[in-house]
């Protein structure tokens, strides 16, 4: 394994990403996230705060990459705008090659079903659902007909995540690793090719939180997944492919 820091370097494509030279194409190719001068200023204050202040990053198809950083420098910002959760004040971004940055809100949406799985800080679970029928909300979400239908990919999802004999547990009757598990069966559904975690392991014991970790990097390796991480953890450092530090709304080598 290589642990590489991504450095501020200017992206390749110095803002033409959509020219279509072989060069660009392959490298389009192999990317599963692109950003280019990616700002963020919120407004919401008595002044404006920019906390994202030109953000290039690439991210490789099929790995495992860690954001990390102090709490307050905007990771979760920048993990929002980078699944399209947010808009970015300036800068585009590229999922799967194709921008984001320049679609609908409809266009948005349905892109975002189809290729991207988030798993929010703080499992946002549905408390009165049991773990199956928590997974099978995403599911009727991500456009899969039929109840039954639904019940069995639910029942796949959460074998997978190793959950099989908690499947009719609410969250409450569930372990924090359990409902972590859970919250990464629900990002599965729909098989999206990018899996953005929030902080995944925060609060779970060592067991729990290698448990989790192991299973993040399983999604990347063995089905080709591009995994996003946002962590605090120096756990998840041993799994990642690669690592971004962000402070000063900057990314740093
Ligand atoms: N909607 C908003 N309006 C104004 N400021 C915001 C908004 N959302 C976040 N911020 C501010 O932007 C900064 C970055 O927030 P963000 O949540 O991205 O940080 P973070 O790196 O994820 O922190 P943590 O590690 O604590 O989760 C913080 O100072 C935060 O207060
Ligand atoms: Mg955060």
């Amino acid at each position: 394994m290589t642990l590489s820091q991504t450095r501020p370097t200017q992206s390749i494509f110095n803002g033409s990403y959509a020219a279509s030279t072989p060069l660009i194409s392959s490298f389009r190719n192999s990317m599963a996230v692109v950003a280019s001068g990616v700002e963020m200023v919120y407004d919401s204050g008595a002044e404006p705060y920019a906390v994202l202040r030109g953000i290039d990053l690439e991210i490789q198809k099929g790995d495992v990459q860690l954001l990390m950083g102090p709490s307050g420098s905007g990771k979760t910002t920048l993990l929002s705008i980078l699944g399209g959760i947010l808009t970015p004040t300036a800068g585009k971004v590229f999922l799967m090659g194709q921008e984001i940055t320049g679609m609908t809100r409809n266009q948005l949406a349905k892109f975002r079903l189809k290729n991207v799985g988030f798993i929010f800080q703080g499992f946002n679970l549905f408390p009165a659902l049991t773990a199956a029928e928590n997974v099978e909300v995403a599911l009727k979400v991500k456009g899969l007909r039929g109840l039954q239908a639904r019940r069995q990919v639910a029942i796949e999802l959460l074998e997978q995540v190793g959950l099989a004999d908690r499947m009719h547990h609410l969250p409450k009757d569930l372990s924090g690793g359990q409902k972590q598990r859970v919250a990464i069966a629900r990002a599965l559904a729909g098989d999206p090719h990018i899996i953005m975690a929030d902080e995944p392991t925060a609060s779970l014991d060592s067991q729990s939180g290698h448990a989790v970790i192991e299973l993040l990097r399983q999604l990347a390796k063995n089905a080709g997944r591009t995994v996003l991480i946002v962590t605090h953890d120096p756990r998840l450092v041993d799994a990642a492919d690669r690592i971004t530090y962000l402070e000063d709304g900057m990314i740093h080598g």
